[in-house]
């Protein structure tokens, strides 16, 4: 039976790409689309997703807004990173599938309701502020999930957008609080992991050579915003964050890690937004997610290509 999931994003093309690799995947059923506010306004993210679905034939997918700002604190957006759309890099047609008229808030909250127990994985891949909503709204969804996989946070590479935090964890941290502070099921993709898989260009260059739309539009993406990383971290690509959550559901084993303890910093000015991973075990702090560091980046690539082809 194919696992039950619900994406929660912000496109942004690695957000786009984790979209396609799911939408290509038998093993998976989305049964939802969330946008929330981050890379880009909400606006734009709820539109990127339909764009998306559309671009894999699937207008099948019920697509929600969610929230436009987060918990507390004003929006902080990427449009250095993802340029003035949040997919920039190839022009796509305006979407004509609509938004689902209800938020993407009850949408979570109903589908937890409504799937038996523990059939349903998140899969957040922008700022936590949806979930942490409807976990706040309704907490007896909590135990209903069966896991949340995430992209966010980082330990040894620190951070993107500050010194010390990473995008999605730093935009809402209260969200990532409330989320890391739940006690559901939480496996982390940080930068730790999304670092070590690069978009060199034999690897852009297999998308490309796929020969179809899909194919251009994910090599198109990747080449716009890895000129960003490439010239930040001199390396010869960019990472591809948010399609590790879906891989990891369709392949555990690209990935390890560790089941450790990892909290919040809500409070400082200067470390905000920072994961404080407890990698080494030093504390006595019970454990909270699964932390993976590594990932085979070359099996990573090739299940991306492979299942990019289906569509
Ligand atoms: C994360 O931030 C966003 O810019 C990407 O889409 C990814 O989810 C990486 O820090
Ligand atoms: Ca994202």
């Amino acid at each position: 039976m194919a696992r039950k999931i619900i994406i929660d994003t912000d496109p942004g093309q690695d957000d786009a790409v984790a979209i396609l690799l799911a939408l290509a995947s038998p093993e998976i059923e989305v049964l939802g689309i969330t946008a929330v506010a981050g890379n880009v306004p909400l606006p734009l993210t709820a539109k990127n997703a339909r764009i998306v679905c559309e671009l894999a034939g699937r207008i099948d997918v019920p697509i929600f807004a969610g929230c436009d700002a987060p918990m507390t604190r004003p929006l902080v957006t990427a449009e250095h990173v993802h340029g003035k759309t949040g997919l920039d890099g190839i022009e796509l047609p305006d979407p004509d599938m609509p938004l689902q008229d209800s938020h993407a808030v009850d949408f979570i909250v109903e589908t937890l309701r409504h799937e038996p127990s523990g059939s349903v994985t998140l899969c957040p891949i922008g700022p936590l502020t949806n979930i942490a909503a409807a976990f706040q709204r309704a907490p007896d969804v909590v135990e209903r999930v069966e896991e949340i996989v995430l992209m966010g946070g980082a330990y040894f590479e620190v951070g993107n957008i500050t010194p010390a935090a990473e995008f999605n964890i730093y935009v809402d941290p209260e969200a990532a609080e409330i989320v890391f502070k739940s006690g559901a099921a939480l496996t982390v993709k940080p930068l730790d992991v999304t670092h070590k898989a690069l978009t060199t260009r034999p690897r852009v260059e297999a998308f490309r050579a796929l020969g179809t739309p899909v194919g251009h539009a994910v090599a198109a993406w990747t080449d716009f915003f890895e000129r960003f990383d490439m010239e930040k971290y001199g390396s010869p690509g960019a990472p591809l964050h948010d399609p590790t959550v879906i891989a990891y559901l369709l392949i555990p084993d690209l990935f390890s890690g560790r089941h450790i303890n990892v909290e919040i910093e809500t409070g400082s000015d200067l470390t905000r937004g920072m994961t404080v991973a407890d990698w080494w075990r030093v504390t006595d702090r019970a454990p909270n997610a699964t932390f993976m560091g590594d990932i085979d980046a070359d099996g990573f690539f090739a299940l991306l290509t492979e299942r990019l082809a289906r569509l």
